[in-house]
Parts: structure tokens; sequence; C-alpha cells
């Protein structure tokens, strides 16, 4: 059967471009080598959905021509849609006070080892900011000394959104109210949909675009790292390959926090498991 009526069709851009099984190969081999990510078999819908458009955009005719583009990489214009790549196929699924029990256990075991002390953290997989923002929100409240917030992230997209602080306003449901008042502004006029994170807040945290695979020398040396949710992407190698980068930027007795559902079983004897996904370098609580 097929459906004809006048003024009523699917434009040309509802058409995808089909990925092969052996196109899905080379693109999955590509974003492991770039970005650590291993993605599973069941992702090739995922990949054809979100990279579909930018083949369109590219006058691409298939998926091989586009994965001969980005792997080139003698040429210098590729690196950008490299970029561009890596930003479309990066899940950056992220809230305000997620897994708020680390907030509690930062609040109460770790600012106090830290009182009148400046205090380096890192969200090393910081995505928009969320996390970043609301470290800056407890800290703010809560830690007597200075502090810094260095995020970083692959996606380049997701650090220019961080950087601006505004999001829409269902994104504050998860904030205590206390500190949306104090830390957030509510926009108002044709913004008034949206929130931004406040100045103050703003200045104590910096976004940098960073691929933990490959971290520059000259990123800092850090007292708490946020490491959550991106190790469930990686492989074990991968996995090995993050936490010794992100332990040569970590201070003796620093504190290194990772996801609910994730584990530094196999990938690394240096730190010290103090209760499930809290870790601490060269000591313990
Ligand atoms: C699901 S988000 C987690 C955000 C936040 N940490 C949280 O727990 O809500 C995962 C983030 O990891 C980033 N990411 C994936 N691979 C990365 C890599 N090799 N280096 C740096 N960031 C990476 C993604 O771009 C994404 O923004």
């Amino acid at each position: 059967m097929k459906c004809n009526e006048a003024e009523f069709l699917w434009p040309d851009s509802f058409q995808q471009i089909p990925l092969h099984d052996a196109e899905f190969q080379l693109i999955c081999q590509w974003l492991y080598q770039a970005a650590g990510i291993r993605l599973a078999a069941n992702k090739k819908a995922l990949v054809t959905s979100r990279l579909n458009g930018r083949l369109r955009e590219l006058q691409l005719p298939s998926f091989r021509r586009y994965y001969e583009l980005i792997s080139n990489a003698q040429d210098t214009l590729a690196a950008s849609e490299r970029q561009r790549a890596i930003d479309l196929l990066t899940t950056n699924e992220t809230f305000f006070f997620r897994e708020d029990s680390h907030f509690s256990f930062i609040r109460e075991a770790v600012l106090p080892r830290f009182r009148g002390q400046h205090l380096k953290c890192w969200s090393a997989a910081s995505s928009t900011g969320e996390e970043a923002y609301t470290l800056a929100m407890v800290l703010a409240s809560h830690h007597q000394g200075s502090w810094q917030i260095l995020g970083t992230d692959i996606n380049a997209e997701v650090i220019e959104k961080a950087k601006k602080g505004i999001y829409p306003i269902q994104r504050a449901e998860n904030i205590p109210k206390h500190y949306l008042h104090q830390y957030c502004l509510k926009g108002t006029g044709d913004k008034s949909l949206q929130f931004k994170v406040c100045r103050e807040l703003r200045s104590q945290v910096e976004f940098r675009h960073a691929n933990l695979q490959q971290l520059p020398e000259r990123l800092g040396s850090f007292d708490l790292v946020l490491l959550r949710n991106v190790m469930i992407y990686f492989d074990q190698p991968s996995k090995q390959r993050v936490v010794a980068n992100i332990i040569r930027h970590m201070n003796a007795g620093g504190f290194l926090l990772i996801g609910h559902a994730e584990s530094l079983t196999g990938v690394t004897d240096k730190v010290n498991l103090l209760q499930p996904s809290v870790y601490r370098l060269g000591a313990k609580l």
C-alpha cells in the first residue's frame, strides 16, 4: 500500500540515509579512538538519527563518505567536523543535584577537612554545567575558605552552554528553594521560561574543553574530583586510562566521586574506597 494524499506528505528530510553494518563498525571504531566511547551494537539507530541531519547538511550520499571525511587526519577542515561528530554522538544527560547524597557527603565529610583552605574542585565530565553549579552552590553556602571549580567535557557545544549558565525553568525543579533564590535569577519578559546562575557563582566556575583520554599537562591539581556517569560509556582499558589520567591531577588526600552505577573495581588500586562511589587518594577517611 502506498499512502498518497495531496497536502500531506513527509518532506525529503524525513527519508533517512541508511547506515550499513560495515559503516556502523567504522564509526564505532573512530569514536572509540577519538573519545574512548564504546557503542553497543544496539546503538545503530541512535547513530543513524544523530548523524543523518549532518550528512544532509554536507550533502554527503552515504555514511562511508562521512567516515572518510572525519577520519582524514591530514585535512585540517575535517578537525571541526570531527568535533561536530563528537558533539552529536556523546550523551549529555545531566541535572542539578543529581545523586544528591554525594553533595551531603561533600558538606559533611569533605568540607570540614579543608576548613580555612583553598579548595580546588573538578567536574571532569561536566556536560552543560549543572553538576559544577550544584557543587558551587554547596561550596558557596558551606565551605569556610576560598574555592574554585573547573568543569571539562569533550563536547564543545555543552561547554559553551555551561559557560552561559542559562537553563530552562523546569531544570530548577531539583534545586532546593533556598539555593535557587540565593544563587539563581529568574528570567523576565521573553526570558521568563529560563533562569540564570548568578554572576558571583559563575565567576568561580571555569569551563574548558578537554578529552579525559588525553588530558593536557597544565590542568592543575585538585582536592575533589567528580567523575560521574561517564565511565558507563567506556570499556575497561578506557576506564583505566581515564582514571590514571585523573589521578595524576589529584592532590594527596583528594576525594574522587564516581556515579552510583559505576565502580573502580579492576580499574585502579591507587585510591581507597570509603563507601560505594566515593574514593580517596592515599588516605582513608
Ligand atoms: C551523561 S553526561 C554526565 C554529566 C554529569 N557528570 C552528571 O553526572 O550528570 C556524560 C558526559 O561525559 C562526556 N564525555 C564522554 N566521553 C568523554 C571524554 N572522553 N572526555 C571528556 N568528556 C567525555 C560527554 O560529552 C557527556 O557530557
